[in-house]
């Protein structure tokens, strides 16, 4: 990869230049009623993109290309698609792609075909998740299976349990559970209500070493064996979902029951890996298979669509000129789909553990902007809940809202309901609401403009938000699969032109080491003097409290 200030182009300079003439989002609707059909784009006949509703207009996106191509984002991206090590940091492909690649073509790391081991561990994943649903794989006394509890964090559960939500409407008979949090109150309120003998429990976990799902793992391992009280009962509701044999069989994981994956599998990116095992087993090798279709289909898309009709390239680069040029700080993930209710969580780790960087991939500190806070909830709960300082707050928010089609619950007119919000919210953030027409209702209601005069103010949208529409036919795995490649590979664009190294996390290091190094000091009632007084104050007091 290319090491290229981003801010040292020409395409950046006459950027800022354009920012200082730009229109607002009004104004440029007012300017050119072609708007919605130069400004969105179609995946497959079943996603619509509208990105009409920002600030911007040819030129913007002229030289946003500019500088995607001065940045060399082709041949980034064909650098991460064929295997190069990318993630140098680490010293690592990055290959979540080939994970999906349904077209079978060769793909290499170190001189390697990778596929033949992608496959394999693909057809190993639908004979066990067949044997499961069946029934036919049995508990420690013959029962079969009822209950799926997936223990794994961050990358190892953000993306099963999100897409097991997503995909709810296509589940089978298994209940699936997520255990995340090392607070034990996790895993007894989850086990709390289950029966040993037919529960399987996958430990997912990329290293198999992470102090959470380990502690969750011993505790859940503990529970079974209290009932079973043979050991060998843990082949039969333990699996193992890794990149670590050595591990995983030191734990006491046969490892015929691990299901590999590689260290070209970034956590959060690893959904479409071995650790999708719970998504397997709630919706079937199927439904699996559609997920990957799709977001084959986008990968295939991302690839080799000019980046004028280029989905992520074209989301990223919007994103850029709202984050770089505009000010925005945060961008708000809304779907409008109560299924879709974990997409926005899964996507703070996807962007923030992913572009949240300050060191340029020259090593030193960047002067510019990186990777947005991520955030959201579905609609139309949000707008009960914070759209007030999207509308009329002071800071700027461009928002993707998701919406689909069709709704796999036709009850009433509550789909009719929830879209007339979908479709109210973009056009009052972009249009808002002028002094004028809010004096003009209030003559029409019979009021003296005189005594209103003191609200109207506070009753004034300025508009001129920036959103994104995202319509899907129905959120179906294929969709869905092709929606989260999009996102992936927004923020891997955004990564390129940041010039961040997008795919390590050294940043989440800091905090696991001093935790490492203060849980010693928990376990005595010993006066701790060793940090500085805030620290020494807090952990003293805990102790004295517990
Ligand atoms: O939070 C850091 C991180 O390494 C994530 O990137 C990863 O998804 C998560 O921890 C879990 O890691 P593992 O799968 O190795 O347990």
């Amino acid at each position: 990869m290319q090491q290229i200030n981003p801010t040292l182009t020409r395409a950046w300079n006459a950027l800022l230049q354009h920012k200082s003439e730009q229109l607002s989002i009004p104004e440029l609707f007012a300017e050119d009623t072609q708007r919605f059909e130069k400004y969105s784009l179609y995946f497959d006949n079943q996603i619509l993109v509208d990105f009409s509703k920002n600030a911007i207009n040819q030129n913007t996106l002229t030289l946003l290309r500019q500088l995607a191509n001065e940045c060399q984002l082709q041949s980034a991206i064909s650098a991460m698609f064929s295997g190069k090590k990318i993630n140098r940091t680490e010293d690592r492909a990055v290959l979540h792609t080939a994970l999906r690649n349904r077209s079978n073509t060769p793909v290499e790391v170190d001189g390697k075909d990778v596929m033949p081991e992608v496959n394999a561990v693909l057809a190993k994943m639908k004979s066990f998740c067949e044997r499961v649903i069946s029934g036919k794989w049995q508990g420690y006394t013959g029962k079969a299976i009822t209950d799926v509890v997936n223990i794994g964090i961050g990358g190892s559960d953000l993306g099963p349990y999100m897409v097991t939500e997503a995909l709810r409407p296509y589940k089978n008979h298994l209940s699936l559970h997520f255990v995340s949090n090392v607070d034990g109150t996790h895993i007894a309120e989850t086990l709390r209500k289950l029966n040993p003998e037919t529960t399987l429990v996958l430990v997912a976990s990329k290293t198999f070493t992470t102090q959470e799902t380990m502690t969750n793992a011993l505790s859940a391992r503990e529970w079974l064996l209290a009932n079973a009280k043979e050991e060998s009962a843990v082949a039969k509701h333990f699996v193992a979902l890794s990149t670590n044999a050595k591990e995983v069989a030191k734990f006491g994981i046969d490892t015929e029951n691990m299901f590999e994956f590689w260290d070209w599998v970034g956590g959060r990116y690893s959904l479409w890996s071995a650790i999708g095992l719970s998504i397997m087993l709630s919706v079937g090798a199927e439904n699996f298979e559609q997920l990957l279709e799709g977001a084959h289909a986008m990968d295939k898309h991302f690839q080799s669509t000019p980046i004028e009709k280029n989905i992520p390239a074209t989301l990223a680069l919007i994103g850029i000129w709202n984050n770089n040029f505009l000010g925005a700080e945060s961008e708000a993930i809304l779907p409008y789909d109560q299924y879709m209710h974990r997409f926005a969580a899964y996507f703070q780790q996807g962007n923030m553990e992913s572009n949240g960087k300050y060191v340029g991939r020259d090593g030193k500190p960047v002067d510019y902007q990186t990777g947005p806070i991520i955030w959201g909830e579905p609609g139309t709960n949000g707008q009960h809940a914070f759209y007030q300082l999207i509308h009329q707050g002071t800071k700027l928010i461009p928002c993707d809202f998701i919406a689909p089609a069709q709704t796999h619950n036709p009850i009433g007119d509550h789909h009719s309901k929830l879209l007339s919000n979908f479709f109210a919210q973009t056009e009052a953030l972009a249009f808002g609401k002028s002094k004028e027409t809010i004096e003009q209702e209030f003559v029409q209601a019979g009021k003296s403009l005189e005594k209103v005069a003191g609200i109207v103010p506070f009753k004034v949208f300025t508009g001129n938000k920036p959103t994104n529409s995202i319509l899907v036919q129905k959120i179906t795995p294929f969709t869905l699969g092709a929606l989260i490649a999009m996102y992936e590979h927004k923020i891997f664009v955004q990564g390129v032109i940041f010039n961040i190294y997008s795919f390590d996390q050294w940043g989440v290091e800091l905090g696991k080491q001093l935790a490492n190094r203060i849980l010693p000091e928990l376990e005595n009632d010993e006066t701790i003097t060793s940090h500085d007084s805030s620290t020494n104050g807090l952990i003293n007091q805990f102790k004295s409290w517990r």
